[in-house]
C-alpha cells in the first residue's frame, strides 16, 4: 500500500491507473473517507467486500462526477429525487433511486435500486472526470467500525489489504452522507447525515418521512461505527464530569467528548475522537448528546450506535 500525496505529479493520474488495473483505491470525500473501485469492475468490487469483512447484502453507494450521469444509471427518477439533485448535488447527500441494467447486481445486492451520489470533495471529482466513470466507495473501514476521516485512519484500518490512499487531509463534514430513499412517496430517511432533513424541508419543500418497512438501509445494524471502548451517553456538562469523577475513582479511564456547543465540529470531530480514545487505551468515553435537530441529528445517531444503550 501507499499513501499518496496529491501535490506530487500524477497523484490523480496514479490513482486513475490503479481503478483501471482493478486495484482499491481509498479517497478523501468531503464526508469521510471512501475505498473505491470503478463501478463496471465486478472482481475489484468483491474484494472491497473482502477487505471490509462486509456482507454481500450491504448494498455499495455509485458515486457520480456530474449530476447529468445520474439517467445512465438510473430510471424512473421521481420529481422529488430530482429536486434533492438540483439543490444538494454536487454534495453529501446519497439517494437511492431505481436502476438501470448499467449497474451490476454486485453493487447493489442484486436489489432493484441503486444509491448514487455525487461528491462535491474537489479531488474525488478531479478523479471521476479523469476517470470518464463512476465508482463504488463505501466508507474505508472494516465493517462496523468508525468510520475515517483521515488517511491515517485507512491505513491504521485497512493498511496493506489495499493498493493506494490518496491523502486528502481531514474530511471537511468528518460523518457520512445522508441517504434518502426515493423510491417512495414520501421519500424516507435510510441514513441521518451530513444534510438534515430540515434543509431538505427548506430547500425543497420535501418532508422527509422516517424509514419503516423494506426500505429500512439493509446494514443500520443498531451497533455500528462502534469504537473498542465503551461509550456511555449523557444529557449535559455536568452529568459528564459526575460521571468521570465517579469512574476515576473507582480507577476506569474515563474520558469526556463534548462539542454539543458547535455541531459542525462534533462532526468533524467525533469519529477522531474514537479512535483517538482507543488509541489512548481509554476505556470509557463519555459523550454528550448533540440538540437533536440539524446535523445534531446525525451525530446523536452515531453516538447512539456507538454506545448501543442509552444511560
Ligand atoms: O458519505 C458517504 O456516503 C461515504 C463516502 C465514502 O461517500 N460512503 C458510505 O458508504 O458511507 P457505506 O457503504 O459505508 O454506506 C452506504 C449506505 C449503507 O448503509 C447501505 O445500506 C445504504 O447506503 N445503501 C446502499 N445502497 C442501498 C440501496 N440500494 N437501498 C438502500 N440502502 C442502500
Ligand atoms: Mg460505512
Amino acid at each position: 500500500m501507499k499513501v499518496l500525496d496529491p501535490a506530487t505529479t500524477n497523484a490523480i493520474e496514479q490513482c486513475v491507473v490503479a481503478l483501471k488495473r482493478s486495484q482499491l483505491v481509498a479517497i478523501p470525500t468531503e464526508t469521510v473517507y471512501g475505498l473505491a473501485a470503478l463501478a463496471t469492475d465486478k472482481v475489484a468490487i468483491r474484494r472491497i467486500y473482502a477487505v471490509k469483512s462486509r456482507p454481500s447484502s450491504h448494498p455499495l453507494i455509485l458515486h457520480i462526477a456530474n449530476p447529468a450521469d445520474l439517467d445512465y444509471w438510473a430510471t424512473n427518477v421521481s420529481r422529488d429525487a430530482r429536486d434533492l439533485v438540483d439543490a444538494f448535488w454536487p454534495g453529501p447527500l446519497t439517494i437511492v433511486v431505481n436502476r438501470t441494467d448499467s449497474v451490476c447486481d454486485e453493487i447493489t445486492g442484486a436489489r432493484d435500486t441503486v444509491a448514487i451520489r455525487c461528491p462535491s470533495h474537489k479531488l474525488t471529482r478531479e478523479l471521476l472526470l479523469q476517470l470518464g466513470s463512476a465508482i463504488v466507495a463505501p466508507s474505508a473501514n472494516k465493517f462496523g467500525k468508525v468510520s475515517p476521516t483521515r488517511a491515517q485512519h485507512v491505513v491504521d484500518d485497512l493498511g496493506d489489504e489495499i493498493d493506494l490512499i490518496l491523502d486528502g487531509g481531514e474530511c471537511d463534514v468528518g460523518l457520512e452522507s445522508t441517504v434518502i430513499d426515493c423510491t417512495t412517496n414520501p421519500p424516507q430517511l435510510l441514513r441521518a447525515g451530513a444534510v438534515s432533513i430540515e434543509q431538505i424541508k427548506d430547500a425543497c419543500n420535501i418532508a422527509v418521512s422516517d424509514a419503516s418497512g423494506e426500505s429500512r438501509a439493509p446494514g443500520m445494524l443498531d451497533k455500528h461505527y462502534a469504537p473498542n471502548c465503551r461509550v456511555v451517553l449523557v444529557a449535559d456538562a455536568d452529568e459528564a464530569d459526575r460521571r468521570r469523577h465517579e469512574l476515576l475513582t473507582q480507577g476506569i479511564r474515563a474520558r469526556v467528548l463534548d462539542y454539543s456547543a458547535d455541531l459542525e465540529k462534533y462532526a468533524h470531530r467525533l469519529y477522531d475522537s474514537l479512535r483517538k480514545a482507543d488509541d489512548d487505551k481509554v476505556d470509557v468515553v463519555i459523550a454528550v448528546l448533540a440538540p437533536s435537530s440539524g446535523l445534531g441529528a446525525a451525530i446523536n445517531d452515531r453516538l447512539y450506535k456507538a454506545a448501543n444503550s442509552l444511560e
